[in-house]
């Protein structure tokens, strides 16, 4: 039967277990399982190769994306580095410019000295990525919306200009900030799709993890080797809280983007706030292209501060509800400076992030209560 993502997160492992019938997916705390007999098996052998909870999982975020596999990993930069393991010395792999700090760090400073070369991009500008790309060309690494500018590319139009090329490279979409109920990469035509689960999809700060979605069966064979050959794979118990996170995805989700979007209204007008960034905001420069990619703003906005870095920094440690504190996707609101925090690994890049630059992940509080912290913090 066709459901709606409301339903399907909720009925999220609801019918894995046959034996009991537990409304829940158990948590099978076990690293091995035992053999039927010699050369036979359960289906599962060892928990690095495969566990059923992270099973559920796994089969749960495929159909979320509408792919055909999902791959559960340790956090979110344990997938993407998985997933740069299909690359080899020489491979050009073209990158989203404004991107999460740690995804440079591993790009730049990690895979880079192996031999991987990256071109980062302006992927908002589609002659920007034509230009960019050449026969050596494996991957167009996209993160819409960005982090932390919420810039948002053309997925589609992007993934046509990719699979046109002679080199056909991969496209790839970090979908962390947007989830798949916001947006839904690999109907716009990406192959893979990459989450930071600890986000969103987790939704309660409580647990880190990381997954990757392929749309066609082709790449099922590949990311399983790698996945337990690298073995960079989440426990049964955080595959159990991320499973229990995805259930209220679409609730939460919506309120995230109420607030966040009430939230850039009230920046947007504020004296003391220099500009927004918020994708379903009017002054975001791809705002038609963000109201027709994604089914809402989100939960993620940025705003600049008259006064520079010090005011930035004051307005950060003067919030009494919004936490100081990186990550993102929670149910409480978090603030912080990613020029000192989250992309710090950025600084004297050309991906460097202005210094005045505050991002907040808008959490699911009461509006009112929201709105009169900042506006106090502001002054
Ligand atoms: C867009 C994005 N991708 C990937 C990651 C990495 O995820 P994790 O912290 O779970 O390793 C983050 C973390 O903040 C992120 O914001």
């Amino acid at each position: 039967m066709t459901t709606n993502i409301a339903t399907q997160t909720v009925q999220i492992g609801l019918d894995w277990d046959t034996r009991t019938g537990a409304v829940t997916v158990p948590i099978y705390q076990t690293a091995t399982f035992r053999h039927p007999g010699l050369g036979q098996s359960t289906g599962y052998d060892y928990t690095r190769s495969g566990n059923p909870t992270r099973q559920s999982l796994e089969e749960g975020m495929a159909r979320l994306d509408n792919g055909c596999r999902g791959f559960a990993y340790a956090t979110g930069m344990a997938a993407i580095t998985s997933l740069l393991l299909l690359f080899r010395q020489g491979d050009h792999i073209v990158v989203t410019k404004d991107l999460y700090g740690g995804t440079y760090r591993l790009f730049d400073r990690v895979l880079r000295p192996y031999g991987l070369d990256f071109s980062f991009v302006d992927t908002t500008r589609l002659e920007d990525v034509q230009s960019g790309l050449r026969p050596n060309t494996r991957m167009l690494w996209l993160e819409t919306p960005s982090n932390p500018l919420l810039r948002v590319s053309d997925i589609s139009a992007l993934a046509e200009i990719a699979h046109h090329y002679s080199s056909q490279p991969l496209v790839v979409v970090d979908n962390t900030f947007a989830t798949p109920y916001l947006q839904r990469p690999l109907e716009l035509g990406a192959d893979l799709v990459v989450h930071s689960t600890t986000k969103y999809l987790g939704g309660h700060s409580d647990v880190v993890g990381g997954a990757i979605v392929a749309r066609e069966e082709t790449w099922h064979e590949r990311l399983a080797f790698l996945q337990n050959a690298v073995g960079a794979v989440p426990g049964p118990m955080d595959c159990f809280l991320i499973l229990r996170g995805i259930k209220t995805l679409p609730i939460r989700m919506q309120r995230h983007a109420e607030n966040a979007a009430a939230i850039a209204r009230f920046l947007g007008d504020h004296p003391r706030v220099k500009s927004v960034y918020y994708p379903f905001h009017a002054t975001h420069p791809q705002v038609k292209l963000a109201r027709r990619q994604m089914f809402s703003g989100g939960g993620m906005l940025s705003f600049t501060v008259k006064g520079g870095a010090s005011e930035a920094q004051h307005v950060a440690e003067s919030t009494h509800l919004f936490a100081l504190a990186e990550s993102l996707g929670g149910v409480e609101s978090l603030i912080e400076v990613p020029a000192a925090m989250t992309h710090a690994s950025t600084a004297h890049s050309p991906l460097a992030v202005s210094t005045d630059l505050i991002r907040l992940s808008v959490g699911i509080e009461n509006l009112d209560d929201l709105l009169a912290d900042l506006a106090q913090a502001l002054g």
